[in-house]
């Protein structure tokens, strides 16, 4: 049987209690509109772009997580936000004549050693910097979605290849996976060789671009994914008024929107998807809006 007809059969079966199953067929935030993003994993209850942020996001019922992607000295591709270790690691304590302890200047080796969870709370002491590869066969088990972004591409040549070839290895992009990637960056460059690469993967350019400048994003940006705090519902609607590369209107996902308020507001503005550290509060504040 097919697992949404398995749902709903045992919906109809047990009532309203088989909602609370946490299956990611049955998500929390289906039924909600705007799409809800966990930025960096759900990052207000788990250390930012690990794997258990990711299981956090999916334990809440959130079916999108948010990603920072970059690249080791020796070229592995790591999932990352800062261009230095420093803040989300113990990288100061293992290598600690290296500073100012950039990505870039260590081996993937040598990042697998550090403590990405200590910092964060002591729960978490055991996690690690994931690989791009092992990061996205957690999204996969978890039946989610990724909005990865390629951070700092000016730092790393042809990240932008490397980054679709490990996606490619890795099954995302295959016909089923379409629906469930989207590659963002703030780089227009970087999001411009995406497009060219592998046309059919939809991309959104992270800033608030002049609505003058958006025909030009709209031949390479499905989205144009901006600032909450720079938004408003006439620059929303001027961004749906383009087609994108894929004949469809471009969408806007906003960033980083951690409040009830907030998430209201940009609601009302008519944004596509809310990116949050706390997906929880963001989906509580759609539905009892
Ligand atoms: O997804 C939007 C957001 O991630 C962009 O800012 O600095 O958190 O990567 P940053
Ligand atoms: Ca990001």
């Amino acid at each position: 049987m097919h697992a949404r007809a398995a749902v709903a059969t045992t919906t109809a079966l047990l009532g309203t209690a088989a909602l609370l199953l946490p299956t990611s067929d049955v998500r929390a935030q289906d039924s909600a509109r705007p799409t809800v993003i966990a930025h960096r994993g759900a990052s207000a209850y788990a250390p930012e772009n690990t794997l258990a942020a990711v299981d956090k996001a999916d334990e809440l019922g959130i079916g999108w997580v948010e990603n920072d992607v970059q690249r080791t000295r020796d070229g592995e591709l790591v999932v990352v936000h800062d261009d230095s270790l420093q803040r989300t690691t113990d990288v100061e304590e293992v290598f600690p004549g290296r500073a100012p302890w950039k990505v870039k200047d260590f081996t993937a080796a040598e990042i697998a050693r550090l403590d990405a969870g200590s910092w964060f709370g002591p729960a978490y002491a055991n996690a690690r910097v994931p690989t791009l590869e092992r990061y996205v066969a957690r999204v996969d088990r978890h039946h989610q979605k990724l909005l990865l972004e390629i951070k700092n591409p000016e730092l790393y040549p042809g990240i932008e290849g490397q980054t679709l070839k490990v996606l490619g290895n890795e099954g995302w992009l295959d016909r089923l996976h379409a629906k469930r990637l989207i590659v963002q960056s703030f780089s227009a460059a970087s999001l411009r060789t995406v497009h060219q690469l592998k046309p059919a993967v939809k991309t959104g350019f992270l800033g608030t671009p002049a609505v003058a400048d958006l025909p030009v994003y709209a031949t390479f940006a499905d989205q144009i994914n901006p600032s909450h705090s720079s938004i408003s519902a006439g620059y929303v609607s001027a961004v749906h008024a383009f087609t994108g590369p894929h004949g469809r209107p471009l969408e806007v996902f906003t960033w980083t929107v951690n409040s009830t308020a907030t998430a209201r507001r940009v609601a009302g503005h008519g944004v596509d998807g809310i990116i949050t550290n706390k997906p929880d509060v963001v989906l509580k504040a759609l539905r009892t809006a």
